[in-house]
């Protein structure tokens, strides 16, 4: 079975440098949408743009779980929503699927991004302590039952399972 690893946490988290040790140990395919934003638009988010990326991104990593390549998306994943449908996606795949949670307090938080802007600013874009407070009461953090792998909840009222509702998330196609 091949595993797929969701990186979660805010930005400054520090999940994109965890991303590349853990594809180096388990010689997986990495997938980081801030640097095909960056190198595309030159910024971290346009229109509806970033949830096309990774709707193709998705279905990437889907292709090369079913050929057997391990997969970590480093996409910071905020909602619960959002993790429940890929490690559904996963299991429909016939992989297994491990949240991987880095949690960060606001103040180790501001000094990565500070250390990042200063030594990596191509990687990157300025951040505002009004948006690290913004994005902090989005985050919506992992509870224990998720870290380990427990059932998955069903979709969001309304939605008749989680393909057709990741489907509406990332604009893919049902497959
Ligand atoms: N465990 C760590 N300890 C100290 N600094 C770290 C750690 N992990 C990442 N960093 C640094 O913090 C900054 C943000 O890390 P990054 O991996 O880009 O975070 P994210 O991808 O979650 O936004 C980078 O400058 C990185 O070198
Ligand atoms: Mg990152």
């Amino acid at each position: 079975m091949s595993l797929l690893l969701l990186m979660v946490g805010l930005p400054g988290a520090g999940k994109s440098t965890r991303a590349e040790k853990l594809a180096t140990a388990h010689r997986a395919l990495r997938l980081t949408p801030d640097e095909w934003m960056l190198t595309l638009f030159g910024e971290l988010e346009v229109d509806r743009k970033r949830d096309l990326l990774e709707g193709r991104l998705i279905a990437l990593a889907l292709r090369a779980l079913r050929l057997g390549t391990p997969v970590v998306l480093d996409f910071g994943l905020w909602s619960r929503d959002e993790r429940s449908a890929l490690r559904w996606l996963a299991a429909a795949a016939g992989a297994t699927c491990q949240v991987v949670y880095l949690p960060v307090d606001p103040g180790v938080q501001r000094a990565r991004i500070a250390h990042r802007q200063a030594t990596a600013p191509h990687t990157t874009v300025p951040m505002s302590e009004a948006d690290l407070e913004t994005w902090r009461r989005l985050f919506q953090a992992p509870d224990l039952a998720e870290l380990g792998g427990a059932d998955i909840p069903g979709p969001p009222p309304g939605w008749p399972g989680w393909r057709e509702w990741a489907a509406d998330r990332w604009g893919l196609r049902l497959e």
